[in-house]
């Protein structure tokens, strides 16, 4: 019988909670007949939404602890503990009526990631880490995959697009790791992207420019299924820079390897 812990409690509580919103909101979303304007601003009014909720009721539970969140402000910076929050991670996706986006919260105490829960309402996947008590899909216990090598394996990677990123440079790393793996996938959101590393369905994952709430909670879910989570330039911390590669520690070292080649 797994016991959840009092944080974790209140952040599966504040995530179901505000996913009512979404699901709604993804399935009038797909009836909506309106421009793309109108398409932004509605997604954008349903990421502040859901927000709103998620901050009331993590901040009802904990009144000391401080936010740092996709849509807006930051919130008391100097307490000890972070809520690092992105209410929808893979927009675009829950905007095009592509099922795979989730809620991503994170705990950090004292500048270290201590929790993290990541959940996808539409499959209902909520996959959930605390230190030291290892990560889980709902109640599943998760280890990531056992591959030692690139050529049987599955790697995820974010791809750059208008107006964000170089181009010229992530084709380059592209193509290197192409010639090297078993297949290359792209899904849209980088937190789900660390749950599926965590969860051995793909062996790795590496993207570049993230912000700091697609990863938070990711990160320490990968570290909890006995993965490791590094830059990719080794002396980088992935939560300063935005540029992550996460698997077990045979495909990171790989990835490292090709990429800075
Ligand atoms: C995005 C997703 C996507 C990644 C983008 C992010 P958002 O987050 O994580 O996978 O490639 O760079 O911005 O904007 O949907 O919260």
């Amino acid at each position: 019988m797994i016991r959840y812990s009092a944080n974790i409690t209140i952040m599966i509580r504040a995530a179901r909670k505000a996913s009512k919103y979404i699901v709604r909101d993804f399935l009038e979303l797909e009836q909506l007949q309106v421009s793309v304007k109108g398409q932004n601003d509605f997604v954008t009014n349903v990421d502040i939404k859901v927000q709103e909720i998620i901050h009331s009721e993590l901040n009802k539970a904990r009144t000391d602890y401080g936010f740092i969140m996709e849509e807006g402000q930051s919130e008391k910076l100097d307490a000890e503990n972070i809520w690092i929050i992105d209410p929808i991670d893979g927009t675009l996706n829950f905007m095009h009526g592509l099922p795979y986006f989730a809620i991503s919260i994170g705990l950090r105490i004292k500048q270290k990631m201590a929790a993290g829960i990541v959940y996808n309402p539409i499959l209902n996947e909520l996959y959930w880490a605390e230190e030291g008590s290892g990560a889980f899909l709902n109640d599943k216990r998760l280890r990531v995959s056992g591959r030692k090598n690139l050529e049987n394996s599955v790697i995820a990677l974010g791809i750059p697009f208008l107006g964000r990123g170089n181009h010229k440079k992530h084709l380059k790393m592209q193509s290197n790791v192409m010639n090297k793996v078993a297949g290359l996938r792209r899904f849209g959101a980088a937190s789900l992207d660390l749950c599926q590393v965590a969860s051995g369905r793909v062996d790795g994952f590496w993207e570049e420019g993230l912000s700091i709430w697609d990863i938070a909670a990711g990160t320490i879910i990968v570290k909890e299924a006995g993965g490791i989570i590094s830059g990719i330039d080794k002396n980088e911390n992935p939560l300063d820079t935005g540029n992550i590669i996460a698997g077990n520690p045979n495909v990171v070292f790989a990835l490292q390897k090709v990429l800075a080649s």
